[in-house]
């Protein structure tokens, strides 16, 4: 049955559609974002509906779940576009009733003014990159706005979208528990029904990364625990939201659920004809369209994935989730029994050493082991 299931392809699956361009690059970020000083924003918008035809065509009309428009900065797309957008992923897919359709947006004055074309639009989703409520720290942070164009911004989409999530970096250089934990009880004040708290990470190739080598950003190690004394409690390692309110296209990554990447430096695991593949496109935005235009996608990399990576693959991002990972899904996403893909030693000492939890059909890890999860799997999937 479950074999069966993983076979037939249709579950519902995901959609992440990337906007490659920022007002700034932020001294922290690696993701595949860039700076213009024009967009030529008919051209993206045209290559973005192309992709999305093209990888439509091949999968079906199966159902789906959710829309994620991410970036850089898609709160600086036409909101035409994400209309346009909507409409034919409407078309090419069958929505659930309940479709997710999240847009991430800087808090900057010149988004304000577009957040109710993106309702309009049908986004019904408003992920926010707040960073931080304290104003040195948005200015360390090189971002464009200030924490009162932060709050009202909120404040605007709490009044427009059903569900709203805002985002905040915590151990920044500097950032004590006690200023912390000030900034969290304001952010609870502030929160909806979604809130995501990132740990500063020293990305490579970034700002952040030439001044922390130089010594000269030195990164706290005691405020990670705050969260918890505020009674918060993620269902995945970044991620806190009331019962209901979790993030749903986030979910389908986490639970290793299909998703579709359209856009320039987009990622996929979908099936096609049997096989689940990982997909990647072109980072860079110009080569990315050329080759859209020539060739209606800009695919850079599609391979089948190995039963060992979808092990591998789905551990790894289950054992994030509080809910950790049912062995039946596991079953039936990487088409091999649990027993079969892990180092049954490696799993009784990780489970003896209080890593990892399995009860009920069901793998955890614990707040320890999710600190480990890189080495334990290392260690674990055969
Ligand atoms: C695609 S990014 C940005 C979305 C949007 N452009 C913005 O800046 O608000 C998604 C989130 O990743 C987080 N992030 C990016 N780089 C990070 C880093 N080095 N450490 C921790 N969090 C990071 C930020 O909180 C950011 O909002
Ligand atoms: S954090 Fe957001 S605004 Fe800043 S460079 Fe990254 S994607 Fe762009």
């Amino acid at each position: 049955m479950a074999r069966e299931r993983y076979i037939s392809g249709m579950d519902p699956i995901a959609l992440y559609i990337h906007w490659p361009f920022c007002l700034a690059k932020c001294p922290y970020c690696d993701f595949n974002s860039h700076v213009r000083e024009r967009i030529d924003q008919r051209r993206f918008a045209a290559a973005l509906r192309a992709e999305l035809a093209w990888e439509a065509a091949r999968l079906g009309r199966r159902p789906l779940a959710s829309i994620f428009f991410g970036g850089g900065t898609p709160s600086l797309m036409d909101p035409d576009t994400v209309a346009q957008l909507i409409a034919d992923a409407m078309h090419w897919f069958e929505p659930l009733p309940d479709i997710e359709i999240t847009l991430e947006a800087n808090p900057t004055s010149v988004e304000a003014t577009r957040l109710a074309a993106f309702r309009a639009a049908g986004v019904n989703r408003i992920s926010l990159g707040v960073q931080s409520l304290d104003p040195e720290a948005l200015r360390m942070l090189g971002r464009e706005h200030s924490a009162a164009q932060a709050v009202a911004a909120l404040e605007l989409a709490r009044m427009l979208f059903p569900r709203v999530s805002f985002d905040l970096i915590y151990a920044r250089p500097g950032h004590s528990v006690a200023a912390w934990q000030a900034e969290l009880r304001q952010a609870l004040s502030l929160a909806a029904d979604h809130l995501s708290l990132y740990q500063l990470t020293i990305e490579p190739g970034t700002a952040f990364e030439a001044l922390h080598r130089q010594g000269r950003i030195v990164l706290p190690d005691d405020t990670a625990e705050a969260a918890a004394r505020f009674g918060l409690l993620p269902y995945e390692v970044s991620n806190y939201a009331a019962v209901g309110a979790e993030s749903r296209h986030n979910l389908a990554y986490w639970r290793y659920g299909e998703y579709a990447g359209i856009g320039p430096g987009a990622h996929g695991r979908v099936r096609v004809g049997g096989a689940l593949l990982a997909t990647r496109r072109h980072r860079a935005p110009e080569p990315w369209a050329a080759r859209v235009e020539a060739q209606q996608h800009g695919t850079s990399h599609e391979e089948a994935v190995t039963p060992r990576d979808r092990a591998r693959e789905m551990l790894l991002m289950g054992l994030r989730l509080t809910e950790g990972v049912s062995e039946a899904s596991f079953l039936a996403r990487t088409g091999q029994a649990l027993d079969a893909a892990v180092d049954g030693g490696t799993l009784s000492q990780a489970v003896e050493a209080e890593y990892l939890v399995r009860a009920d059909g069901v793998l955890r890890a614990t707040a320890e082991g999710r600190k480990r999860l890189d080495a334990l799997l290392g260690a674990l999937v055969l």
